[in-house]
């Protein structure tokens, strides 16, 4: 599989069973948790882009198909890993069917798990990640795809920063 090379081999703890990787989502969307527009971003924000590399590079990324043919090929330094039921099997990426075959692949690589939309995506990952990186964008943007509802009370913030255009704030699921 792609990647596997960069990784070697997965992790362990001290008893030799397999640990489970963190499973988080990435997503910027705006305060009407706006996140696309016809297939694209609503915005362009490099500085999102480069926190987005950074956060994810060396990582496990798990998308939706749109999102895929948005990005228009695979996301560089990560294991790409694709959610479908129509793409043909394509060697550069690894195709699941379903969330939790998706799930079951990312857990196998053993490196942390961002899962990077689109809203479908999203909807069935906030079921189970145990942390959000959320960009909140400012401004008002128009589009058609949108962020599912969250319960942040059942969020703790655990780090914030602001950046030109946004402000960058993680959160950690309650216990
Ligand atoms: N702001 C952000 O952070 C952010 C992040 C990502 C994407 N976006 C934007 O969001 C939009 C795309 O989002 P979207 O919600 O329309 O599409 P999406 O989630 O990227 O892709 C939906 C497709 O993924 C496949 N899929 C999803 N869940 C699946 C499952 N459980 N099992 C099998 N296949 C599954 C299906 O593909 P098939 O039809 O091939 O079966 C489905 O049609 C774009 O505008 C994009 O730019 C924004």
């Amino acid at each position: 599989m792609q990647f596997l090379h960069v990784f070697g081999s997965q992790p362990r703890n001290l008893t030799g069973t397999m640990r489970q990787p963190v499973l988080a989502l990435i997503a910027a969307l705006d305060n009407q948790r706006l996140i696309g527009a016809r297939g694209e971003l609503p915005w362009h924000l490099p500085e999102d882009l480069k926190l987005f590399r950074q956060l994810t590079v060396g990582n496990t990324v798990v998308m939706g198909r749109k999102t895929f043919d948005a990005l228009g090929s695979p996301l560089p330094g990560r294991h790409n890993i694709v959610l479908s039921r129509t793409l043909d099997d394509r060697p550069e990426v690894t195709l699941c069917r379903t969330f939790s075959q998706a799930l079951a692949a990312s857990r196998q690589i053993g490196r942390p798990v961002f899962f990077i939309g689109g809203a479908s995506v999203y909807r069935k990952a906030l079921e189970i990640v145990d942390e959000m990186h959320i960009s909140w964008i400012a401004g008002d943007h128009r589009g058609d795809t949108w962020f599912p509802e969250v319960d942040f009370s059942h969020w703790r913030v655990v780090e914030e920063r602001d950046f030109e255009g946004f402000r960058y704030v993680r959160y950690r699921r309650k216990p």
